[in-house]
């Protein structure tokens, strides 16, 4: 059976789950790719462990200081790298130097785009991408509640980022736009060229008015293709209630790609994070081992 090494870089309440689920897991990669899946290293900022013959569970949460950056990533013996850390946008570190550290990175995948719409030519996408600005903008409008405490709600449940600035002024919204638009789309877009507005502009007298207007405000980031140039936003966008975009609540996220044959499709997400989180970078990682293996063998037992 085929052995794939994986190392998990970026440690908090993502990595840790997913390597809980990746391990727990592993019956399933054996049985559908005929591959043998052994996580090998694990790291966060200052500590990590690593097992060229595989880590177990329980070892987890016992990881040694000094076990960490690309080096430790690099010696670890992956065959792929999982990179499930923070990044500042701007200079992409620390995740970035993982990534050039590694051989084998995997690119985010666009699902929906790639498979589900293949052949139609995009219109438009309108994306709730982050789940703090949701939250927090139902939050303030549904449940009257301050934007301090509404963030500090969060934050306690971990989906906030560190810098919390990075969602609540757009930036992360921005990042995963680019992402969909450059590696789904074959766009060529920097964030230099993406107007983008965050929550700050939101105010009491805002929301009051939407209010009375019947309308649901969602930080949205936006793509039209226009003549085959994307033009990218981010930026707060109104919504009336018969709108499904209005009805994606709390920290729920949703994209709706207009295209020219198949219309409207939207996908709504509401997973339990971090869990959701870690199961999407599974799914890649199953793409990588469908790739890589020669014939997938089939997930049901032989009936003997
Ligand atoms: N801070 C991000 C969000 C986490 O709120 O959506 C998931 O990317």
């Amino acid at each position: 059976m085929r052995v794939f090494n994986i190392t998990i870089a970026g440690f908090g309440g993502v990595g840790r789950a997913t390597a809980k689920l990746l391990l727990s897991r592993r019956e399933r990669y054996r049985k559908v790719y005929g591959a043998d899946v052994r996580l090998v290293a694990v790291c966060g900022s200052r500590s990590g462990l690593s097992d060229p013959g595989g880590l177990e569970a329980e070892r987890l949460d016992t990881p040694a200081a000094g076990l960490s950056a690309p080096d430790f990533v690099a010696a670890s013996g992956a065959d792929i790298l999982i990179e499930a850390g923070p990044s500042d946008f701007r200079t992409g570190r620390p995740g970035l130097a993982y990534i050039r550290s590694a051989l084998a990175a995997a690119l985010p995948t666009i699902d929906l785009v790639d498979y589900s719409l293949k052949g139609c030519e995009l219109l438009e996408i309108e994306g709730i991408l982050n789940a703090t600005t949701n939250f927090l903008l139902d939050a303030m409008t549904t449940k009257g509640l301050g934007f301090d405490a509404a963030l500090q709600e969060a934050q306690k449940g971990g989906f906030a980022e560190a810098d919390p600035r990075n969602d609540t002024e757009g930036w992360d919204t921005a990042c995963k736009l680019l992402i969909l638009a450059n590696f789904g789309l074959g766009a060529d877009l920097t964030m230099d060229e993406l107007a983008v507005e965050g929550l700050q502009s939101v105010t009491g007298d805002r929301i009051e008015a939407w209010r009375a207007e019947g309308v649901v405000p969602k930080l949205v980031g936006s793509l039209t293709c226009i003549d085959g140039k994307f033009r990218a936003a981010v930026g707060i966008r109104t919504y009336p209630l018969s709108d499904p975009l209005a009805n994606v609540r709390g920290k729920d996220k949703a994209i709706r790609i207009t295209t020219d044959a198949m219309g409207d499709t939207i996908a709504i997400g509401s997973g339990k994070e971090p869990l959701a989180t870690a199961a999407a970078a599974l799914k890649d990682l199953e793409y990588i081992l469908s790739a890589r293996v020669a014939v997938p063998v089939s997930i049901s037992e032989p009936s003997s």
